[in-house]
This record gives C-alpha cells, sequence and structure tokens, in this order.
C-alpha cells in the first residue's frame, strides 16, 4: 500500500544542502537558528499539506467524510488557516481554542466543541459564536447546556460522547475509550441521555454519537470496531426511540513515527478499512449511510514539525553517561518527562568528524528527569552546534510552559526556501506582564 505522510519520521522536504547543513522547506537550519534563535519550533507547510492530502484522498470513495483537526495537538492563527484551506474543519476543547478559530476569521460551524467539564462561559462562547457541533459529555453538561441554550433562544446541534470499551495499547494517560474512563456516558447511560433531550432538555438537538479510543494507536481494526458499537447503537435508537441519528464520530488517535520502531498504519489503510466497515454496517443495521466524521490531530501537524536547539554544555560523568545540554527541554517539550516520549534527533550543521559517541541530550531545566533523549549516537556535539529533533509538532508547543521562567520559543513556518514568524518568541516582559505587586509591598 502507497505510504503516507504520517509514516515518515522526518519532514517530507528534509535534504542536506551543498552546505551541508541540513534544509526543511528549502531553508537551511543553521541560518534559521542564527536569524530566529533557539529552540526554535518549525513547521513544514509542504509536509502539514502533503498529510491532509493523503487523509482527503483516503476518503474520497466517502464524501460523508469530515475532517476535523484536533486543534489541542497544535493550535495557532497560521496552522488553523492552512488546514481550512485544506478543507478541514476543527475539533477544540477550550475557549481559547475556539477563540484562536474565530480570530482566524473561519467559519464557526465547521468547529467541534469537546471536552469532559466545559464551563458555563466556554458553552456561551460556543453557542454565540455559532460552533457546529458540541460533543456532550455528561448528564451536568445536558442540563448545563439547555439551560443557556434556553435563555439564549437557541438551540444547541450535539453529538453524544460515549465509551465504547475499546482498549489501545497506548499510554495509559492518552487511552481514553476504555469504560473507566473521565470522559463521555457510559453504553448503559445513552438511553437516559436520550430520554431527557427528547423530554426535557427542548434546547439540545442530538445529530449522533462520538467516541475516542486513544492517541498513538498502530492497531487498525478500532475504528472499525467504534464504527460496529456506534452504528448498532443508532440502529438501536432509531427503533427504541424513534429517534434518527446520522453521525458518527470516531475521534482521532493515528499514530506517527517518531523512532525508526514505530510503524504507523497509513492513512490509506485505515480508510479503506473504515470504508469498507461503513458499507458492512449500513447494510447489517440497515441504517442510512451516516457522515463521519474523523479528528486527527497528531498524525496531521506532527511530523511536520522540528525543533532546533544549540548545544551548549556538556559533562562526562566518570565511566558514565556523556550528558550534552540544550538551551530547551521539558518546558517546550514535555513529553519525555511525561510519557518516557522517544526522540530522533541529527547535528543540523555540517560535521567534518567521522567520529561519533553515544550521548544523553539533556535539558536546561532545573529537575534530573529533563532528558530530550537518552543514550543517542551522534557525531561529537561541540558547544554552538545545532541539533534538530524529529516529530516535534504535535503536543509540543501545545503543552508548553515557562517553567522556571523561561520564554517560550518561537514558532516559523518554511516552504518555498522562505520563512515566516507564525508564533514570536516570548519576551522577559511578556514573562512578568501578568504580575501584580501590591502597592503595600513596593516600598
Ligand atoms: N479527539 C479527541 C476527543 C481527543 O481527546 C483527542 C486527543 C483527539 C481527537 C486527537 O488525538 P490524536 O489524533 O492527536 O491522537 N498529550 C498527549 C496526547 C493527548 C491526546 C488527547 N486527546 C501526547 O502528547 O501524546
Amino acid at each position: 500500500m502507497t505510504k503516507s505522510t504520517n509514516q515518515s519520521l522526518k519532514p517530507t522536504t528534509l535534504r542536506v544542502n551543498n552546505s551541508g547543513n541540513l534544509e526543511i522547506g528549502g531553508c537551511d537550519t543553521v541560518d534559521l537558528a542564527n536569524i530566529y534563535d533557539t529552540p526554535l519550533y518549525v513547521i513544514d507547510e509542504k509536509t502539514l499539506r502533503n498529510i491532509c492530502h493523503d487523509y482527503k484522498k483516503a476518503f474520497e470513495k466517502y464524501p460523508k467524510t469530515h475532517m476535523m483537526y484536533a486543534s489541542k495537538a497544535l493550535c495557532t492563527g497560521a496552522v488553523s488557516k492552512i488546514l481550512d484551506e485544506e478543507g478541514f474543519g476543527f475539533d477544540t476543547v477550550s475557549a481559547g481554542e475556539i477563540y484562536t478559530i474565530y480570530k482566524a476569521g473561519i467559519d464557526m460551524t465547521h468547529v467541534l466543541f469537546n471536552g469532559n467539564n466545559k464551563t458555563y462561559e466556554e458553552l456561551e462562547l460556543a453557542l454565540d459564536l455559532g460552533v457546529g457541533r458540541i460533543s456532550a459529555d455528561n448528564f451536568f453538561e445536558l442540563a448545563l447546556l439547555n439551560e443557556i441554550a434556553q435563555s439564549k433562544g437557541k438551540t444547541a446541534d450535539i453529538l453524544l460522547r460515549i465509551t465504547p470499551g475499546i482498549e489501545c495499547h497506548t499510554h495509559e494517560y492518552i487511552q481514553t475509550g476504555h469504560l473507566d474512563s473521565k470522559f463521555g456516558f457510559d453504553m448503559t447511560q445513552i438511553d437516559s441521555a436520550i430520554d431527557l433531550i427528547l423530554n426535557e432538555y427542548k434546547n439540545i438537538k442530538l445529530h449522533g454519537l462520538h467516541a475516542h479510543i486513544g492517541s498513538q494507536i498502530f492497531e487498525t481494526s478500532i475504528f472499525p470496531d467504534e464504527i460496529e458499537i456506534m452504528a448498532r447503537e443508532i440502529a438501536r435508537i432509531e427503533e427504541k426511540f424513534e429517534l434518527h441519528l446520522n453521525e458518527i464520530n470516531i475521534g482521532g488517535g493515528l499514530g506517527v513515527k517518531y523512532t525508526p520502531k514505530d510503524v504507523p498504519p497509513s492513512t490509506f489503510e485505515i480508510g479503506e478499512l473504515i470504508i469498507n466497515k461503513i458499507s458492512e454496517v449500513v447494510e447489517k443495521y440497515n441504517i442510512e449511510p451516516p457522515t463521519i466524521f474523523l479528528e486527527p490531530g497528531r498524525s496531521i501537524i506532527s511530523t511536520s514539525g522540528v525543533t532546533l536547539y544549540t548545544v551548549g554544555s556538556s559533562k562526562q560523568v566518570p565511566h558514565g553517561t556523556k550528558y550534552v545540554a540544550v538551551d530547551g527541554g521539558m518546558a517546550d517539550n514535555p513529553r519525555p518527562s511525561m510519557y518516557q516520549a522517544e526522540y530522533v534527533a541529527e547535528v543540523a550543521n555540517k560535521k567534518e568528524t567521522d567520529k561519533t559517541e553515544k550521548v544523553t541530550i539533556a535539558g536546561r531545566y532545573c529537575e534530573s528527569g529533563d532528558i530530550l533523549i537518552k543514550d543517542i549516537t551522534l557525531p561529537e556535539l561541540e558547544e554552538g552546534d545545532v541539533l534538530c529533533v524529529y516529530n516535534t509538532g504535535a503536543y509540543n508547543y501545545s503543552m508548553a510552559s515557562n517553567y522556571n521562567r523561561v520564554q517560550k520559543p518561537a514558532m516559523i513556518l518554511v516552504n518555498d526556501s522562505k520563512s515566516e514568524v507564525i508564533v514570536k518568541r516570548e519576551t522577559l516582559d511578556d514573562l512578568t506582564a501578568h504580575d501584580i505587586i501590591p502597592d503595600r509591598l513596593k516600598k
């Protein structure tokens, strides 16, 4: 089967240029580090658009498919604009994500609002801005949403988030579809929720069901399994409540290749499996072909992103590890310390030496656990070398913090030998901008 972009470890445009340096989107990464400083998030527009095209091609035979990019992976105005241009909608989980997309001038009917504890203000904002769908997670939210919609004389168009009881093999922190999960209605609670919607909550209109099983998934079977369960439920609900639902949202979760060991399935394989499964359930349960929503996040944005760091100090522990420290770490990429996530890096600048050594890439933050990459073999590194860490597009900037009061890095977009800043580097004044020193302390 044809390879898709999520199956490659490095951005599509990555190459070694005539100066012997790594180049992405036609831009020399060493020049980028000099111009914009490091740490620097770099997004390759071509890779991002390629994966969008892969997804669209994979589902072209089923036009009732809607791609909703999971903004939590990386939410910025420019990235949202590119995805909008590619015809993607957006899965959002906060007022901040909704507002970012709104400010980018995107049609809010293409937005879905998710989350297990949406606040009153967030639900209000979603209704005021006219987001297309709200995925209702629990009984508390149904009541709250109905109240808000009623007070505004509006109807909330919703899906019901359910936990279908499917387990997947990924880190336990990023599994969500298993039965004992904090997300969604248990299968046994669906009927009570529908009862309430039909008989009490007059300002809520239910369109379908939603589930999400987990993230960084390599098993292909979970998507057809989800469709089986949700189609069966839709048929049962139609029969019991005479309620016609025709939307199925199967969430996101497709994995990417962080290291050579990772073998994620291709979008084409997933597409074929999903489309075949839909025909099967349509016949089996005698239902109308449903509109299918997918919410990929990581597999859309991860591969297009790299982070550039500058090498600083190093330390050889006598008879132990050689640590090479870079100017970023757990605040710009918390994934290694949170999930023991593994990454691959290369030296961006030309190295004449044939000598390689095994080193551990340490971050700059004041924690022993701030290790970006354990035991990687690289050409001997020196202070000033630029290190390029691959596959950092997803869940890096979006989970970044100001730990140790360090400014968050800038993000640039590269394409056709041009680079543009899409997120400014924070300044020291940005860090103190929200501090207030009470007058009585200003002596
Ligand atoms: N839809 C829902 C309802 C989700 O909860 C998620 C991710 C997605 C879609 C997108 O999943 P993706 O295609 O990106 O796998 N911070 C973790 C990942 C947490 C994912 C949470 N939910 C990490 O860095 O691995």
